[in-house]
């Protein structure tokens, strides 16, 4: 009788949500590439990358998913958070109107995945603090209010970028 192949004990699906140019697609390439792009363009459809990490000896795997900020750009929607243990809130702190949209990305994320998901909400472009338009304090009471994690990050300057994905997947893990 042939053994059954050896399953991937530990892959966890993170999405990563929030309105376009927040920065989503140079998170992800921080932290999987450790690459920045100061030209990215806006992304069409999905993309994936799978990072690998040791946690407590054991081999886990992170298969984080990146989509479109702008609608018309979107994946699949249910498709896209199916499976998802995981997830990135991202807003820009130099813009308002990305932190005013965390809101219905929440809401997206409850209306298609697991209750049980484990969510961060992350402030990026942390660099840029002469054009703060959203302070530390709005998105920590936030992130309170509704039981998130909360951090600032900078793709660009990668200022706690790997504590974002890694603080996430430990929670799963
Ligand atoms: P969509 O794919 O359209 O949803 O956008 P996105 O959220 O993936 O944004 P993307 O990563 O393409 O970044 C948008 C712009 O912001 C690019 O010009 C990036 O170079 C810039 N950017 C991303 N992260 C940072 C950051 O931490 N600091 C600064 N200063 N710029 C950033
Ligand atoms: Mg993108």
């Amino acid at each position: 009788e042939e053994p059954e192949p050896e399953p991937e004990e530990y892959l966890f699906k993170i999405v990563i949500v929030g309105d376009s140019a927040v920065g989503k697609s140079n998170l992800l390439s921080r932290y999987a590439q450790d690459e920045f792009k100061p030209n990215s363009k806006a992304t069409i459809g999905v993309e994936f990358q799978t990072q690998s990490m040791v946690i407590d000896g054991k081999d886990v795997k992170a298969q984080i998913w990146d989509t479109a900020g702008q609608e018309r750009f979107r994946a699949v929607t249910s498709a896209y958070y199916r499976g998802a243990v995981g997830a990135l809130l991202v807003y820009d702190i130099t813009r308002s109107s990305s932190f005013d949209s965390v809101g219905r990305w929440l809401h997206e994320l409850s209306a298609h995945s697991d209750t049980s998901i484990t969510k961060m909400l992350v402030g990026n472009k942390c660099d840029l603090e002469d054009d703060r338009a959203v302070s530390v304090e709005q998105g920590r009471r936030l992130a309170e209010a509704e039981g998130l994690f909360f951090t600032e990050t900078s793709a660009l300057g990668s200022t706690n970028v790997k504590t974002a994905f890694e603080t996430v997947i430990k929670e799963i893990y």
